[in-house]
């Protein structure tokens, strides 16, 4: 299939207005679920997964993921043509519904293994390595970048880097709207500290009007993405915001004029039983309602939930009870 044919896949998903961020350690298959139950709309990404990860790791543990995640974009790190490639092809039967490639990611570990922030350096190589990964994949290739590191000059080297990624086929990018630094900083600081250039990304949109541009870095409401829309781009992608308080999600689908899929207590609701399935497989309580912690974030209680969902979930045999117990309390201060 030829990447024309698969965007308008994606199109039909219409996934691109607003996306949750590929985050390490967080955006685990349990809190895609718990994020789709708020919104049906916005693509959700994995955490970046290793290209060697998943040639020669547990594949089903690092790619497995439930039915009802979809949109769901891969995320992969590399800057090997042929392990992406040979990562997208393993990746495939899984079903992904994008694989994006990571060229924003400013961590030592990645670094070391050239890939990652480094590659806005080296816009050639991003371009063999989304060839060889479109080679393999029925659906999008996006790539996730910065506008550049170090010294490079944004005006400069953004335009001509897009220019040179979207000739090999890629026609869907995701701009995180600053600069990373490759020595000095830590990951944390590095989504902190560079300054964000909101209007560097929108004047790629009207320079390129033919590629798909989404910005991510900063944004904390969905007012602010809307309004980053209003200027012509096609997309936002939310990270720390939509983690730290999930309830962001629940207005989202309103982006694409949709109700939201459900209210808080059907969401937690329909937790319940994901929650019990895990259990029984063996789970533990923690590893899912770890990301629910934020949940009620500036509400009355909100503190009281966040405690006894981190103390109690993570004691060995901590059970549905527990949870119970938490949403039970919740409800009653809301009544
Ligand atoms: C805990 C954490 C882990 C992250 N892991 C990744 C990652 O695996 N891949 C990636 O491209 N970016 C990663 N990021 C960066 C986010 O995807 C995003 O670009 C960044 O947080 C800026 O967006 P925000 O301001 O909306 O959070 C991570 C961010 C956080 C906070």
């Amino acid at each position: 299939m030829k990447q024309t044919e698969i965007a308008d896949k994606s199109v039909s998903y219409g996934s691109y207005r607003l996306s949750v961020a590929p985050m390490l350690d967080w955006t685990d298959r349990h809190c895609r679920f718990f994020h789709r139950l708020m919104t049906q709309r916005a693509m959700l990404y994995t955490e970046m997964v290793a290209a060697p990860a998943v040639i020669h790791g547990p594949r089903e543990r690092l790619l497995g993921f439930h039915d009802a995640e979809h949109p769901v974009a891969l995320q992969l790190g590399g800057s090997d043509p042929a392990e992406l490639a040979q990562a997208v092809r393993l990746a495939v039967p899984f079903g992904y519904d994008e694989f994006n490639l990571n060229v924003g990611c400013p961590s030592d570990k990645v670094q070391s293994g050239c890939f990652g922030a480094v590659l806005m350096q080296r816009p050639q190589l991003v371009a063999d390595c989304v060839a060889a990964m479109i080679a393999e994949s029925p659906v999008p290739v996006t790539v996730k970048c910065r506008i550049g590191v170090d010294d490079q000059r944004p005006e400069e080297v953004l335009p001509a880097f897009l220019e040179t990624v979207a000739e090999a086929g890629v026609r869907h990018f995701v701009i995180h709207a600053r600069k990373a630094w490759l020595q000095g900083l830590s990951p944390r600081e590095n989504r902190e500290i560079p300054p964000l250039d909101y209007p560097l990304v929108v004047t790629m949109k009207r320079r390129f009007p033919e590629l798909v541009i989404c910005l991510n870095g900063g944004v904390t409401s969905l007012a602010e993405a809307q309004s980053l829309l209003d200027q012509g781009l096609d997309g936002v992608m939310i990270g720390r915001a939509a983690y730290n308080e999930p309830e962001l999600l629940l207005g989202a689908d309103r982006l694409w004029g949709d109700q939201p899929p459900r209210d808080l207590g059907e969401v937690l609701a329909a937790m319940r039983p994901y929650i019990a399935d895990h259990l029984a497989a063996g789970g533990r309580l923690h590893q899912i309602t770890r990301h629910m912690l934020g949940l009620f974030t500036g509400r009355p209680g909100a503190r009281h939930w966040r405690r006894l969902l981190s103390e109690g979930a993570a004691r060995p045999g901590a059970g549905l009870d527990l949870f119970d117990q938490a949403v039970g309390e919740m409800q009653s201060r809301a009544a």
